[in-house]
């Protein structure tokens, strides 16, 4: 029948189109908005397309952010984007299970009370870490003035080896930023020198639980006990915030006799990235403070929107709600035992990674992966055709994203690999990486001389 035929010969036309030959779909502006609008599914093909160019995530040894997760964890992402985290009033359910991270946290940290702990969710550690930072200035300027004395040469003291964050803090809220030196072999601060930099306009030490370069973690319990001895002698109180973005979620679980939390009284404040090994996806991060006291009330807004009044400390206001949903999710799916068999496991990969590199004579080990789950490595002295880089290149042929980057100031003569395990990176995955790995220093040894040097070796930004 006619109609048949017609209908049939539409569908034969539609189904062998392809998208981008339709009309107007053969050249679509990438700098500026489109004229017309498109199906969305020209739409969604065309940023998939653009997206699949970058690096497989799995295989991303470079970043300590989480991209792994469950697919129960995925359902509930996909329920729950919908919610801003600023809405307490209209999402009192998400603003109460925020408040519940926070206890849970407040405990795992060992705050002297849960129950009265005081502590938001943030969008990463960094949010965090200035929210900390401020705090820990406006505490210094409140006790200065008390005192009358002078309160408008605020600094804070730190090891060189401090994310980028901290020099961001000291920057945007005109603080200035004493980094302790790195020196020898010791890649993070240490008590021994800490004193030539610290006065009684120190807003505060920064001591990092699970240094960004390597891994290792700064003894926050002696950093604690000299200033102790500082304040004995001098009478000034120096108080102590923790950068745990990703000790946070180890040292409980997998070192749990390590004291680094609010069991140190100096320890007012501590941050962490619940993206990081608190195993959610991008976006979130928790700063606590060890009671109401330590956070000063009037740094807190009190926001009267939407139909309630809301406190709010935080740097943005709206917010995705999502994570934190994911982050009580892990609480509870996950408990201690489960992120201690997470980590664990975690730990256990990064020893095996780095115990191989021991006995290949092409690297020295740097961190070995016993505190936080993170390998660093360098090539040794005997290899001269090649240097780091030349292997992160080599790497990159097989998939695998392993920055190569220089120690901070003063052993800048350093230069590393770094891996970092996740939760997802399973001895089997190690042993294809390291496997690939041999695969590349192979091919480098054979070369029949050098590997040509460029004036400008590739920077990785931490
Ligand atoms: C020690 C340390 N502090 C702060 C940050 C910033 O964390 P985020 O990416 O969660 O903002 C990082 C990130 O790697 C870090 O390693």
């Amino acid at each position: 029948m006619a109609v048949h035929e017609a209908r049939s010969r539409e569908a034969e036309d539609l189904s062998v189109v392809p998208r981008f030959t339709r009309a107007g779909m053969l050249h679509v502006p990438k700098d500026r908005l489109p004229d017309h609008e498109m199906l969305p599914q020209t739409a969604y093909q065309i940023v998939m397309d653009e997206v699949m160019l970058d690096g497989n995530a799995r295989f991303n040894l470079a970043t300590f952010v989480t991209t792994w997760m469950d697919d129960e964890a995925d359902r509930l992402y996909a329920a729950t984007v919908d919610k801003n985290m600023i809405d307490k009033d209209e999402y009192p359910q998400t603003a109460e299970i925020e408040s519940r991270c926070v206890r849970m946290l407040a405990d795992l940290w060992n705050a002297p009370s849960s129950e009265a702990s005081v502590g938001t969710s943030t969008t990463g550690s960094s949010e965090g870490c200035m929210l900390a930072g401020l705090a820990l200035k406006r505490r210094w300027q409140q006790a200065r003035r008390a005192a009358k004395k002078p309160a408008d040469r605020p600094n804070i003291v730190m090891g060189g080896n401090v994310q980028v964050v901290w020099e961001k803090f000291a920057n945007y809220w005109e603080v200035e930023p004493r980094y302790v030196p790195l020196e020898g072999d010791v890649f993070h601060l240490t008590p021994d020198r800490l004193l030539d930099h610290v006065d009684e306009n120190t807003i505060g030490v920064v001591a990092v639980l699970g240094s960004t370069m390597d891994g290792s973690y700064e003894p926050v319990q002696e950093i604690c006990a000299t200033l102790d001895e500082y304040e004995a002698s001098s009478g000034v109180h120096v108080p102590v915030h923790v950068d745990a973005a990703s000790g946070g979620f180890i040292a409980p679980f997998v070192q749990p006799d390590l004291v680094w939390d609010f069991r140190l009284p100096r320890v007012v404040s501590i941050q962490s990235s619940g993206h990081k090994f608190g195993l959610v996806y991008p976006g979130v991060g928790w700063v606590l403070w060890r009671d109401a006291e330590h956070l000063p009330e009037d740094l807190v807004f009190h926001v009267n929107y939407l139909g309630g009044d809301m406190p709010t400390f935080a740097l943005n206001f709206s917010r995705p709600g999502a994570q934190v949903v994911l982050q009580y999710y892990q609480f509870l799916r996950l408990g201690k035992e489960g992120f201690r068999a997470v980590q664990q496991a975690c730990q256990d990969v990064a020893v095996h990674i780095s115990r191989t590199l021991e006995a290949m004579p092409e690297f020295d080990v740097v961190s070995d992966g016993r505190e936080l789950p993170v390998v660093t490595f360098s090539v040794s002295e005997a290899v001269t055709k090649y240097d780091v880089y030349d292997v992160s290149r080599k790497l990159r042929e097989h998939g695998w994203l392993v920055p190569a980057y220089t120690m901070p100031p003063k052993r800048e003569d350093l230069a590393v690999l770094r891996v970092v395990v996740r939760n997802g990176f399973s001895h089997d995955m190690a042993e294809l990486f390291l496997r690939d790995l041999r695969t590349a220093v192979d091919w480098l040894d054979d070369l029949s001389g050098p590997m040509p040097r460029e004036e400008q070796p590739s920077t990785f930004h931490h």
